[in-house]
């Protein structure tokens, strides 16, 4: 039996099918390659030594998504697909919602129809909105969001339950990821965002690999110890193993269930940039800006009930999630845009730092690295 996974040639997909080729399950990516490239896949079988299946389309088309089942045994589905810049999905309300909501509506419906009825969807601390308490569990009061991305979580964390409650042959688990960063320790996968990044770690990265010039730090008014966000950021090898943990409930008929990844600790933006500097001995410039729009002052996660039902704990610290992001940053500088590395460098790139000829070093950037 396989594991259809959607998106599963982008950021958290590809670590997960990592993990689900490790774990012995049989792996079946549809992506569009819209936000990734297929080079993340060959690197997962690179690290894992096995083989994935990969079809390029769209979660849109039905016929691509029934030509899967036709061709495969697909038992269940873990959905990453989907668009997820908060600002773009201002500026674009009409794809957000076409994408997520009717890729989701048209992806279960072709489900269905082949008699699959297992789902992991990937939804996100946003549904919270401001929540009224931090740490937030699972019954924390949902808010409402405040872009069209959000929503989009939102509205589909409500239809899929519906659509549980509807006919309880169906098992649903909804994951709210808090916020993801790190990469695979191998540093041969990780986080390849579009242009000037919008989330905290890559834009530190790509200021440490000297791609960008200074870290802008959205507000320190906030009410948090030293003023800055403060968030719940996760290793996304930890959240990948989550889905294996999730994929495992689903076998025992999980029903619907709902479940927070998260360490359960707050960092602030300056907790962020101090650690990066000591787990790496590389110096992040930065200044104060004012507060980004939309965003909140704090929220980090309590992870008991995924402990308690799932045995799943996050076991990565800050310093490793620091290390794991800019050990692959430091060795694909333009994420998958960069030429392939040599066997030689690639398995130095497992132990240590490997210079590569189009990045800065020590010499040329003031102490990077
Ligand atoms: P990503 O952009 O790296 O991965 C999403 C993948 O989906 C990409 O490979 C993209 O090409 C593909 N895709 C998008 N629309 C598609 C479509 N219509 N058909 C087929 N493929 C399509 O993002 P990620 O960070 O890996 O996020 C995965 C999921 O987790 C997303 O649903 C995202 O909203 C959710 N999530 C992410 C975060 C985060 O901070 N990274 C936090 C919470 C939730
Ligand atoms: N921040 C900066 N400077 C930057 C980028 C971010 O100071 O250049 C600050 C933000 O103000 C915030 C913190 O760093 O306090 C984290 O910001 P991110 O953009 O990395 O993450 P968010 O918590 O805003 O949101 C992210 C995703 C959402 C998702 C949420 C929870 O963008 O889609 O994590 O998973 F819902």
């Amino acid at each position: 039996m396989a594991v259809l996974v959607t998106g599963g040639a982008g950021y958290i997909g590809s670590h997960t099918c990592v993990e689900l080729l490790d774990a012995g399950y049989e792996v079946v990516v549809l992506d569009n390659l819209s936000n990734s490239s297929e080079k993340s896949l060959d690197r997962v079988k690179e690290i894992t030594g096995k083989d994935l299946k990969f079809y390029k389309g769209d979660i849109l088309d039905r016929a691509i998504i029934q030509k899967i089942f036709d061709e495969n045994k697909i038992d269940s589905c873990i959905h990453f697909a989907g668009l997820k810049a908060v600002g773009e999905s201002v500026q674009k309300p009409w794809e957000y919602y076409n994408n997520n909501i009717t890729g989701t509506l048209t992806l279960v419906d072709v489900m269905r129809q082949n008699g699959c009825k297992n789902i992991i969807f990937s939804s996100s601390s946003t549904v919270y909105g401001t929540p009224d308490e931090v740490p937030v569990t699972e019954k924390t009061p949902k808010h409402p969001c405040t872009n069209p991305y959000g929503w989009t979580k939102s509205m589909l964390e409500q239809i899929l339950s519906d659509i549980q409650f509807a006919d309880n042959e169906w098992n649903v688990i909804l994951l709210r990821y808090f916020n993801p960063i790190g990469a695979h320790k191998s540093g041969r996968i990780g986080e390849n965002p579009n242009g000037i990044p919008n989330n905290l770690m890559p834009y530190i990265t790509q200021v440490a690999v000297g791609k960008l010039e200074k870290l802008g730090v959205f507000g320190d008014d906030y009410d948090t110890p030293d003023g800055t966000g403060v968030r719940d950021y996760i290793h996304v090898v930890d959240l990948a193993v989550g889905h294996v943990k999730a994929l495992k409930k689903i076998e025992e008929r999980a029903g619907l269930k709902i479940y927070n990844l998260g360490t359960g600790t707050g960092y602030s933006v300056l907790d962020i940039v101090k650690n990066f500097e000591e787990a790496t001995g590389v110096n992040i410039p930065y200044e104060i800006k004012p507060r980004r729009a939309g965003d909140i002052a704090e929220n980090y996660a309590d992870a008991s009930l995924a402990k308690e039902e799932l045995g799943w704990v996050a076991e990565n610290g800050i310093r490793e999630m620091c290390a794991d992001s800019w050990n692959w940053q430091k060795n694909n500088p333009n994420g998958y845009e960069d030429n392939e590395i040599s066997d030689d460098e690639a398995n130095a790139a497992a132990g240590g730092y490997v210079i590569l000829p189009n990045m800065p070093t020590p010499d040329s950037n003031g102490g990077v690295a």
